[in-house]
Formats: structure tokens, C-alpha cells, sequence
């Protein structure tokens, strides 16, 4: 196991009707900015939950922010921060919001010539304005983490930031909020979490017993609530292992002390920057393909990944490997989602290269557990998932 530090600041505040608790949490003086998406907490009561509980707090409100949050509305918002000296931060919604509030948590401090650079120059966040999150939908582990991804339409990017400064102060999950979400939306949830942990997992054997238990017990659970999770959001207790599940899967935990991956990340961004697939569903068109390309340095985990998630007891380590990822791409087409590129847009063609280039003039010339994932084959990675 390598050496690891560790430390999560956020609170969790889990649970029915902890929306509740929000007055608690938030300083007494503060001047708070509401921050929400395109709307969906006005319809399934969550946003009268939070007013209700802010009734004695200055509040403005800043609504519109798009899925894959976008830098020209997200300036917009800040531009309101500054007007009315706003001193917290509150967002509501999915990941696209909570990764919002995070851009805006620093951009709020930041002195150089353009917010942009937090993200362009890739900045570390120390400190940023407080914030805190009531969380729609379970799927990135924004809540729990301090990281987070923002687009640029004008120059069609997806950029990342992040650094201990951006933890959220507290996060509000009450499991209820998933009975409104449409089932594209859950399935992405289940996808992206899912993804989450095969990128913290799916590398080589480093003898981290528990971090391997533990991503294997959260993939088990996720197998075995999306059923009843697609099939009827009201029922709490899978609602709540589902919920759960998407948190642990990036917060940090698993990942401490054991290599990581992320390169279907890395390449599962553009395709959303370039074509605006859901961020899940990239992640769905890229893995298989990875983990083909990169079988034999990943075989061995895949196989145990076989043998312990999907109870594969057939065949030596390679057919087990195999098994595994068909059994990954199966899971996949049950949620519903489609995993080849082709399912989503006709003009891939020119795709890999265009991507292959983005990484090599960025400097990402080796990504994966042993950096060693370079443009070229990063190309070729992406040709298989057309
Ligand atoms: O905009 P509203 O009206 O809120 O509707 C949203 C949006 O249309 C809707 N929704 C959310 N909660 C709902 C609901 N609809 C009905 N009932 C509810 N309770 O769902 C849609 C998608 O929301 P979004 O926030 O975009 O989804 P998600 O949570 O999947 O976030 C995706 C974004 O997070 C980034 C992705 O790249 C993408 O930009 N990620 C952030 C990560 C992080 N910070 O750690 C890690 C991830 O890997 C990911 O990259
Ligand atoms: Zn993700």
C-alpha cells in the first residue's frame, strides 16, 4: 500500500427530511446565494424546502445553470456575488450546479486577470468563499470532494480544478430528492458512480485489501439497487444505498493508498465538450474500449473484478478478464445506455485524432496507473469505441 494522507472536512447530513437541518449549518450573518439549475427544484417541492428553511437568512437567488456548467453563465453569477456581496454560497442540484458553486467559490477571491486561469493554468484552490450543497441527484461525489469540471462552449472545452479548498462545508442528501429524477438521469447517476470506482480499482494488484473490498462492495450494491432504483425511485431503501453509494465512490476514501487510473475521464470529457453527450454515457462509450486496449496490464484485476463482483467462476485469468468486461458492457445496455460512440452521434469520424491532439498539446502525453497512456494510443482507444 503507498503512503497516503487523508482528510474530508465536508459534514454529511444524511437522510429524510434533512433539508430541514439547512439553518443549522449556514452562519448566521450570511448572505447567501442561491444557486440552482434549469429549474427541476421548482417543480419537485425542493426548492420551497430550502426557502422554508432560510426563512431568516438574506438570500439572492442565481438560477440556470446548465448541465456541464457553463463559464459564460457561471460568470454571470459571479458578477452577482460581487454586486451584492454575497458571503456563502448554497448550491442545489446535481453535480453540474455543485461543480458551479465550486468554480465560483474561488473565482469570488481571486485576484489575477480572468477566472479562467483557475482553470486553464489549473490553479489549486486553498481557500475559496464557503459553500455549502443540498444534492438532487447522486452520481459524481461532488458533494463529498474538491474537485470539479467546467465547460467552455466558445472553445468547445471541459476543464478541471481543484485543491482542499474546495470541499464543500456541508452536504444535505436526503434520498427522497430521487423520486423526481427522469430515468436518463438515474441511469447516469448508477453509470457514473459505477465508473467512478472501476477508475480507483481497475489498475493492478497493490495488495490495498480493504480499498479492493471496499470498491468491490460499493460496485455490488450499485448492481443490486439499479434495478429496483430504475424501477420505482420511491422505494427509500434502495434510494438511500443508491444515494450512499455514489458519495463513497468519490470522496476519496477508495482511493487512498492504491493507483488509479482515470483516463476514461480524461478522454470521456471531450467527447462531452465536442458532442455533448451525458458525462455517464461517455464514460460508458470509453471504458470497454480502455480496458480491451489495455487488457494485459489490467487483466489481473479485471479477473478478480470477474470473479468477486460478478461471481465468474469459470476459465483461467484471461477468459475470467474477458468475461468481465462483457459483463461490464451488459450492465451498461440494462441501465439503458448505449456504449459505442456511433449510438450517439454520426459525425465521429476524425474524433480520436482530434483528441489525440488536444492531449498532446496540453502536455498529456502519459495517462493511466503507470502514465503511460499516450496520445497515440489514446487514438487508438477511441477508434475501438466508435
Ligand atoms: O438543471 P436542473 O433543473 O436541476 O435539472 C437537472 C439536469 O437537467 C436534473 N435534475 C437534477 N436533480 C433532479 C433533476 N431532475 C429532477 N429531479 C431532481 N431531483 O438532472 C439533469 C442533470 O443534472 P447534472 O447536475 O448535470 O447531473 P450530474 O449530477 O450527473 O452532473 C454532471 C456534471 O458533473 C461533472 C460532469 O462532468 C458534469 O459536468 N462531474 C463532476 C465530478 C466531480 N465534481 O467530482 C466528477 C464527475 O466525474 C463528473 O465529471
Ligand atoms: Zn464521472
Amino acid at each position: 500500500m503507498n503512503n497516503f494522507e487523508f482528510k474530508n472536512p465536508t459534514k454529511i447530513i444524511f437522510g429524510k427530511d434533512t433539508i430541514d437541518k439547512l439553518a443549522n449549518e449556514i452562519p448566521d450573518k450570511a448572505k447567501i446565494l442561491l444557486l440552482y439549475g434549469g429549474g427541476s427544484i421548482k417543480q419537485n417541492g425542493i426548492y420551497d424546502q430550502v426557502k422554508k428553511g432560510l426563512t431568516n437568512f438574506d438570500i439572492v437567488e442565481f438560477g440556470g445553470i446548465p448541465a456541464n456548467p457553463e463559464y459564460a453563465i457561471l460568470m454571470e453569477a459571479l458578477k452577482v456575488i460581487k454586486d451584492e456581496k454575497v458571503t456563502f454560497i448554497l448550491a442545489v442540484g446535481g453535480g453540474s450546479v455543485i461543480d458551479g458553486a465550486k468554480f465560483l467559490s474561488p473565482a469570488a477571491i481571486y485576484e489575477g486577470e480572468t477566472p479562467w486561469d483557475i482553470l486553464s493554468k489549473n490553479i489549486r484552490t486553498e481557500k475559496g468563499m464557503p459553500f455549502g450543497t443540498v444534492l438532487t441527484l447522486p452520481a459524481t461525489g461532488s458533494e463529498m470532494n474538491s474537485g470539479a469540471v467546467i465547460t467552455r462552449k466558445e472553445t468547445k472545452e471541459k476543464l478541471s480544478m481543484g485543491g482542499p479548498g474546495l470541499f464543500p462545508q456541508f452536504s444535505i442528501l436526503d434520498p427522497q430528492v430521487i423520486t423526481s429524477i427522469p430515468k436518463r438521469q438515474l441511469a447516469n447517476g448508477l453509470t457514473d458512480a459505477f465508473t467512478h470506482v472501476l477508475e480507483q480499482y481497475m489498475t493492478y494488484p497493490d495488495g490495498a485489501i480493504l480499498q479492493d473490498r471496499f470498491a468491490e462492495s460499493i460496485l455490488q450494491t450499485i448492481i443490486e439497487v439499479a434495478p429496483k432504483v430504475l424501477k420505482d425511485p420511491t422505494d427509500y431503501k434502495a434510494a438511500a444505498n443508491f444515494m450512499w453509494s455514489c458519495t463513497m465512490a468519490l470522496n476519496g476514501m477508495i482511493q487512498k493508498g492504491v493507483p488509479t487510473d482515470w483516463a476514461v475521464h480524461a478522454m470521456g470529457h471531450e467527447l462531452t465538450a465536442l458532442f455533448g453527450i451525458d458525462h455517464a454515457r461517455t464514460l460508458a462509450i470509453v471504458a470497454p474500449s480502455h480496458y480491451k486496449f489495455n487488457f494485459e496490464a489490467k487483466k489481473e484485476k479485471l479477473a478478480q473484478y470477474g470473479e468477486r463482483v460478478w461471481n465468474l467462476t469459470e476459465g483461467n485469468t484471461d477468459a475470467k478478464a474477458h468475461a468481465a468486461i462483457e459483463k461490464t458492457v451488459v450492465f451498461f445496455h440494462e441501465l439503458g445506455i448505449d456504449t459505442k460512440l456511433s449510438d450517439y452521434t454520426k459525425e465521429y469520424e476524425g474524433t480520436a485524432e482530434k483528441i489525440a491532439q488536444r492531449f498532446t498539446d496540453r502536455g498529456w502525453l502519459g495517462l493511466g496507473e503507470h502514465q503511460t497512456l499516450s496520445p497515440d494510443k489514446v487514438e487508438e482507444i477511441l477508434k475501438m469505441s466508435y
